[in-house]
């Protein structure tokens, strides 16, 4: 049986959680590493589940940590949990096999973005029920940014007006994300761009601070620090 939060809910929430954390430096895989106290996981499946479009939460976890994460997430919300895949592809791809009959709405939403606000979730699944079909969240790029060739050159500078930075949860009308995933080839490190190979278009919505993800020693020190502000 699959666990649900709200039946009435159209909205099922895929969250790759099976990564090792290899740039967060030596210690559990990422999903399992604490911020004030909890995992990181626990933070980002609560957040998830106080959005209210919210039917179905499935976590991909590492396999080896499959029972762990099931026991460390019953007391947060009814989560369906399964073991994930080398490439986070394979992770999403396992979490999307596990979504029962019901959602027409897939949100896909890394672990690592452990501090986003139910606000986006609900605002990323709003624009794919208004009918668009690949909804991504997105903030402007603040950095000068540089192509640089061999020996570190400098070979140019880009337009940063036409630029933006990627955030998830993204969000896709069931039977795109379905087709898309049916239909990929290399893993690619969102799925937003599986769908735009298959000629779909896919639409930004405002993204929020909140929702960086935790990928280096920084952040996570960052994170606890919005966390003690009240974040
Ligand atoms: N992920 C996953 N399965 C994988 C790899 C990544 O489910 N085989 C998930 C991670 O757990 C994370 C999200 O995809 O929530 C984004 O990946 P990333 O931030 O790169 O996390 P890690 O792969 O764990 O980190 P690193 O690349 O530093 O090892
Ligand atoms: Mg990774």
């Amino acid at each position: 049986m699959t666990a649900q939060l709200n039946p009435r809910g159209d909205v099922a929430v895929l969250v790759p959680a099976a990564g090792a954390g290899v740039r967060l430096g030596p210690g559990r895989p990422k999903a399992l590493r604490l911020l004030a106290g909890e995992p990181l996981l626990v933070h980002a499946v609560r957040r998830l589940a106080a959005a209210p479009s919210v039917h179905t939460i499935v976590v991909a976890a590492p396999a080896a940590e499959v029972t762990a994460v099931r026991e460390l997430l019953a007391p947060v919300a009814p989560v369906t949990v399964v073991p994930g895949g080398a490439e986070r592809q394979a992770s999403v791809a396992a979490a999307l096999a596990a979504v029962p009959a019901g959602p027409t709405i897939i949100l896909v939403h890394d672990a690592a973005r452990a501090l986003t606000p139910a606000e986006l979730v609900e605002s990323v699944a709003a624009a794919v029920r208004s009918g668009r079909d690949a909804v991504i969240p997105v903030l402007p790029v603040v950095d000068t940014i540089k192509e640089v060739g061999a020996g570190e050159v400098v070979l140019g500078t880009v337009d940063r007006s036409a630029l933006r930075a990627v955030q998830t949860p993204q969000g896709f009308r069931r039977a795109v994300l379905t087709a898309a995933h049916a239909a990929a080839g290399d893993p690619l490190t969102d799925d937003a761009g599986l769908v735009e190979k298959q000629g779909i278009t896919v639409s930004c919505v405002p993204g929020s601070e909140y929702a960086l993800k935790i990928t280096r020693p920084f952040d996570l020190a960052l994170a606890e620090h919005l966390l003690a502000a009240g974040g």
